[in-house]
């Protein structure tokens, strides 16, 4: 379906459109894939590969092993949550934590298996005890997303907690005022979640973000007539 169709019929149906100033909603896929990718012909063996042995940061050397992300890449949909953990770091797998056991019982509550969907960081190493990936970290990493986005070709992406969906968005809003709306990040829909793992600190959050899977849900729906 067309964007600004697919526009038109969100807000009709009631749904709070809202678009980032910067929105990508109508440059080509490829547009995207030309300005971050070398070789033309990009691919899955050649991405992680160059992620595994990845020094374009600092945090490679405080990593155990990279975290590529894992699950269908055919999936139509494409979860983002922010950086690495400790148990993260020591298995190569994203979410592996108590904050990704609450994020499968999430996409559970919607009918979605972790297999179906293809999940992954907005950085793929661990940052030393933790802390926020600074701005050079996240723009350094940024290409491997976008390589991984180009090459999944979801139809729509949740992303989970404030700095993976800033990032994403290039927006400097708090996450409270960017959930429970539809966003845009090229051609998909962007529905962005509070982090499992503060849900786990805040579980009177959840209600909200029961409603914003429910809005995903209702957004792919609507993509897919
Ligand atoms: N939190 C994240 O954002 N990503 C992980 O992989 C684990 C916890
Ligand atoms: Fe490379 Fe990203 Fe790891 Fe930095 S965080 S070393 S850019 S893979």
């Amino acid at each position: 379906m067309d964007n600004s169709i697919r526009l038109h019929y969100l807000q009709a149906l009631g749904v709070d459109v809202w678009l980032p100033k910067t929105s990508l909603i109508d440059t080509p896929i490829a547009a995207i894939v030309e300005q971050f990718i070398p070789a033309i012909n990009d691919n899955w063996d050649a991405l992680q590969a160059e992620v595994t042995d990845c020094k374009h940061c600092v945090l490679c050397e405080t990593r155990t092993q990279t975290v590529f992300g894992s699950g269908n890449k055919n999936a139509e949909w494409m979860i983002i949550g922010d950086a690495p953990g400790q148990h993260e770091d020591a298995q190569g797998l994203s979410f592996v934590d108590s904050a990704g056991q609450l994020l499968t019982e999430m996409l559970r509550a919607i009918g979605l298996s972790r297999d179906a969907v293809f999940i992954t960081n907005i950085v793929k190493c661990r940052p030393p005890n933790d802390r926020k990936p600074h701005v050079d970290e996240l723009e350094s990493c940024h290409q491997y997303l976008l390589r991984q986005y180009a090459l999944v070709q979801p139809k729509i992406i949740l992303v989970l907690g404030a700095l993976a969906a800033q990032t994403l968005l290039k927006v400097d809003v708090p996450i409270s005022e960017l959930r429970g709306k539809v966003h845009a990040f090229n051609k998909s829909p962007v529905i962005v979640v509070y982090h499992p793992a503060y849900l786990l600190r805040a579980p009177s959050e959840k209600q909200k973000a029961w409603l914003d899977l429910q809005l995903a849900v209702r957004t792919l729906k609507d993509i897919k007539g």
